[in-house]
């Protein structure tokens, strides 16, 4: 690769690569866990385990493939993508109930580790990765899975990436697969975390500073939620974007029971779900081919 085809650094890989680093550098799987763990599922502590880790990827995994109506056995001959997988706190439940699983991050570490967790908690036979090298691709050919999945990870990337992701997943999700995808919109916080969110991306550019700031947890948690996208962004982005004979079919539409949510875009049905994040929504869909 030349330097003119390399991948534009982007704010937003910051925190990702810098955890990355951590997992190459750090020992075992236990220590990694408690070194960079919370940057998946903002759990601390000297005495977390792997084992504790992906414990509560197999519990959210369980429940929301069930809200999504997903029984075990519906998912036995299914191939699922997971889109920002992380060292595999998720991925391990997903390749004991799937039938082969492609896990896809941004962070090549990430993914070596993932395949370790999956060595350990999972069937690591029905396991390959993909690296997101350029953040908004996904080097898969079309058609390839039945279900694309993706939680607490477009958020965190840049807008137009987030958006690009989306159609990618269409893409390579087969005719009558689904869409299963989880982003973030505006709440009121945001006046606040927004503004402080850009500050702190622009100090990571700082040299020395910027590298020592993040891989602290209150810098990375200020300035890693890079978009937010309302359901209407996205489903207009879909409409124009749709990959080559590709369309979405039931958009349902998922947030928090403890808040109203108004989707303009017509033909969606909009349905509150338990245990969402306020600030959370989820796109599932079907994807049909012509
Ligand atoms: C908060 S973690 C969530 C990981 C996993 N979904 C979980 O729940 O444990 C976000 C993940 O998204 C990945 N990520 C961030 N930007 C990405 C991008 N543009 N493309 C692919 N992965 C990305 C990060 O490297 C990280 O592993």
């Amino acid at each position: 690769m030349t330097q003119d085809q390399a991948p534009k650094w982007r704010t937003q890989f910051t925190p990702w690569k810098s955890a990355g680093n951590r997992t190459e550098t750090s020992g075992t799987a236990d220590q990694v866990v408690r070194e960079t763990g919370w940057v998946f599922n903002n759990e601390t502590g000297s005495d977390l385990t792997l084992a504790d880790f992906v414990r509560t990827g197999d519990q959210e995994v369980s429940r929301y493939m069930h809200q999504f109506g997903f029984s075990p056995e519906s998912l036995a001959n299914k191939t699922l993508l997971e889109i920002g997988s992380g060292i595999g706190r998720m991925t391990s439940a997903f390749t004991q109930q799937c039938f082969a699983v492609v896990a896809a991050d941004v962070d090549a570490a990430f993914l070596e580790r993932c395949h370790e967790t999956v060595g350990k908690h999972g069937q690591v036979a029905k396991l390959r990765t993909c690296h997101v090298a350029d953040g908004s691709t996904l080097q898969l050919p079309d058609s390839c899975v039945d279900i694309a999945f993706s939680y607490i990870t477009l958020q965190h990337c840049q807008k137009n990436d987030a958006l690009s992701l989306t159609t990618e997943a269409m893409r390579v999700t087969r005719g009558g697969g689904t869409l299963l995808l989880n982003y973030r919109t505006w709440v009121r916080a945001d006046a606040l975390l927004v503004p402080l969110g850009i500050a702190m991306r622009r100090l990571w550019r700082v040299p020395v500073v910027g590298k020592r700031l993040a891989v602290t947890r209150w810098s990375t948690r200020l300035g890693w939620q890079a978009n937010r996208l309302s359901p209407d962004q996205v489903l207009a982005h879909v409409a124009a974007h749709a990959p080559a004979g590709k369309r979405l079919a039931n958009v349902v539409v998922h947030h928090s029971a403890k808040t109203t949510r108004t989707v303009h875009t017509r033909g969606v049905e909009v349905r509150p779900m338990k245990r969402v994040n306020k600030s959370h929504w989820w796109l599932s869909a079907t994807v049909e081919a012509e």
